[in-house]
């Protein structure tokens, strides 16, 4: 259980909990691909569209209103991040667009012959646009890569790779797939040694545990609402000096002067700013502290123990069947290097075929890559199906874990 928190009424403040299909109800274990999110954000949002619905700098009420709701976004958003500045915040569409976006500023900075160094185990988002910048711009890619056994990087995985020639390092915080937690402040620690920019997407590491740009030594963090219990938003976070000196794809006049602003293109959700500072507020309810910072930390520590528990209870309870992997860490005292993204295969089983069984269920799982494609295939499933994937949060109850495991007792019989 929840130190110090009911679970019974965290569950009451998500809407979309409560749902029931022909009397049965929903079990959510698709969260790594988008949680469910409290009263508090759906409410933030229709107040956005109701009574807020206009764009930024002019003279009137609604206007007013927009521009200062965006500006609470921004320091919104650097207190999750624990950043020092709300101008380092930088709102977009997803992950991937800001990405792929920012990744075109930096090649700015990169000529033919440098190298960058990518992740088999992340998530395609954090490798494609790298790879497309690569074959435009004529740089080398080299590749930070696991152990299939423990699902960890070894400690010389990065010094393997890294040169002088080494411009850039793109990793994950924590995979969507095998769920593993990476030592990212010691790889970044490393790579700006050698004079390496990082970048690390922090898109499955956000749901479960605090992030603190300042401790983390990274360049950029990006990470995505939507996964935390917010809405369809990303978020990305980088250095002021950084930002400063990248040259940004804009149109002109917009942004001149704002810095966060000069990488925002076009109008942004203002809805989806809104609706993240209502996830932000949800968060913050767990935790003590005299600053939001402060309070989202150990909001996060406290929620992280439930996650804890409830994962070791679906590790265990899948470690008795028969050919069944998990692709992944499982050691009860590794619990803190993993987050709860659960990802197994069945011999001789498809995973596609067991994710449609728990749907007919109402248990919501994912199957196949999930755009894992690198961590897949170094696995060794690219052509097997993948694997299946449960992904608990927070909200997630012991019993919910138990029908799971009894639906899979009964699909494998
Ligand atoms: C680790 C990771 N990175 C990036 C993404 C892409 O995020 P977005 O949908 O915000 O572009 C995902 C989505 O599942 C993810 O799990």
């Amino acid at each position: 259980m929840i130190a110090s928190v009911d679970l019974n009424s965290i569950r009451a403040q998500f809407p979309g909990l409560g749902l029931k299909d022909e009397g049965r109800a929903r079990v959510y274990f698709d969260n790594p691909a988008g949680t469910q999110v409290p009263q508090q954000v759906i409410d933030r949002m229709v107040d956005v569209l109701k009574a807020k619905n206009a764009n930024l700098g002019g003279y009137f009420r609604t206007t007013a209103a927009a521009t200062a709701l965006v500006d609470e976004a921004h320091q919104a958003l650097a207190d999750f991040y624990n950043a020092k500045d709300p101008q380092e915040i930088i709102f977009g569409q997803n992950m991937t667009s800001l990405t792929f976006h920012f990744s075109r500023c930096l090649g700015k900075r990169f000529k033919r012959g440098d190298e960058i160094i990518l992740s088999r185990m992340d998530h395609d988002a954090n490798v494609a646009p790298w790879l497309l910048l690569a074959e435009d711009l004529g740089l080398v890619v080299k590749w930070l890569d696991f152990d299939t056994d423990t699902y960890e990087f070894p400690d010389d995985a990065l010094s393997k790779v890294l040169s002088s020639k080494t411009k850039l390092l793109a990793m994950g915080m924590a995979s969507n797939c095998t769920g593993t937690v990476h030592d990212v402040a010691g790889f970044a620690a490393q790579a700006r040694k050698a004079g390496a920019l990082v970048y690390l997407d922090g898109v499955q590491y956000a749901p479960h545990y605090s992030i603190d740009v300042q401790s983390l030594g990274a360049d950029v963090v990006v990470s995505s609402a939507y996964k935390w219990f917010g809405p369809h938003q990303g978020i990305l976070w980088a250095r002021k000096d950084l930002l400063e000196e990248t040259f940004a794809y804009k149109v002109r006049a917009v942004g001149d002067g704002e810095l966060g602003h000069k990488f925002e293109t076009g109008t942004q959700s203002h809805e989806g700013m809104a609706g993240c500072i209502g996830a932000i507020e949800y968060l913050e309810q767990f935790g003590a502290g005299e600053t939001r910072a402060a309070r989202l930390k150990s909001a996060w520590g406290v929620l992280a123990e439930h996650e804890k528990d409830i994962t070791l209870h679906l590790i265990e309870g899948l470690k008795g069947f028969k050919g069944l992997t998990i692709r992944g860490v499982t050691s009860a005292n590794a619990m803190h290097r993993r987050v709860p993204t659960v990802s197994f295969t069945v011999e001789g089983v498809d995973p596609e075929k067991l994710a449609k069984h728990f749907a007919r269920e109402n248990i919501f799982v994912w199957s196949g890559h999930n755009y894992a494609l690198e961590p897949v295939k170094r696995m060794g499933l690219a052509d097997k199906g993948g694997v299946l994937r449960v992904g608990l949060a927070h909200y997630n109850t012991v019993a919910e874990v138990d029908a799971l495991l009894s639906s899979l007792h009964s699909a494998l019989k």
